[in-house]
């Protein structure tokens, strides 16, 4: 129900945060209310392969739970971009935003849910890091998306248990291999 509009707000969870290569007209740190992020999508297209996929972030409804990341202000055809660049099981849904200053807006957010065919699910935390460890595609190592997006949820002062466990356990598994 955004058809129409001249400009939406999109909001980034994952690699948008840290890498936005499509124009935009501004961005804004922003939450979403009631999901989480996790590490349950797999990648066969941008982080692993069709035959060994790596995992990325989807979003899972989780009451009472915030998910802090990046909102951008775009104009509709940026989605054309973006629909054919995450194919990989990412459906749209608008949710509200809310920014640092407590505003809010409604934004559009890509979300990759339970019956989608690349779905992977939950696994340990140890488990994840050691399939991101092992996991590489055309857009480079897993584990450079894994640190690339805990640096940069780090940086904007965003708190993520999930993420920040995974990447715990990724860089616990480098100091011990020899
Ligand atoms: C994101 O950063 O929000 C995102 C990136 C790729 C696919 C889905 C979501």
């Amino acid at each position: 129900h955004l058809a129409g509009r001249d400009e939406v707000w999109l909001f980034g969870y994952g690699s948008l945060i840290y890498k936005a290569d499509f124009a935009f007209l501004e961005h804004r740190p922003a939450t979403i209310e009631g999901w989480a992020r996790r590490f349950w999508q797999g990648s066969h297209d941008h982080r692993g392969t069709p035959d060994a996929p790596g995992r990325v972030v989807t979003l899972i409804e989780s009451s009472g739970e915030t998910c802090g990341g990046m909102a951008y202000r775009v104009t509709p055809g940026v989605f054309e971009h973006l629909d054919h660049r995450e194919k990989n099981g990412y459906l749209r849904l608008v949710t509200p935003l809310t920014f640092a200053d407590g505003s809010t807006a409604e934004g559009l957010v890509y979300i990759a849910g339970p019956d989608n065919d690349a779905w992977l699910g939950p696994a340990p935390e140890t488990e994840i890091a050691a399939h991101i460890a092992r996991s590489r595609g055309p857009s480079g190592a897993n584990r450079d998306y894994l640190l690339c997006l805990a640096d940069a949820l780090a940086e904007l002062g965003y708190r993520d248990a999930h993420v920040e466990a995974v990447a715990h356990a990724l860089r616990t598994r480098d100091s011990a291999v020899t």
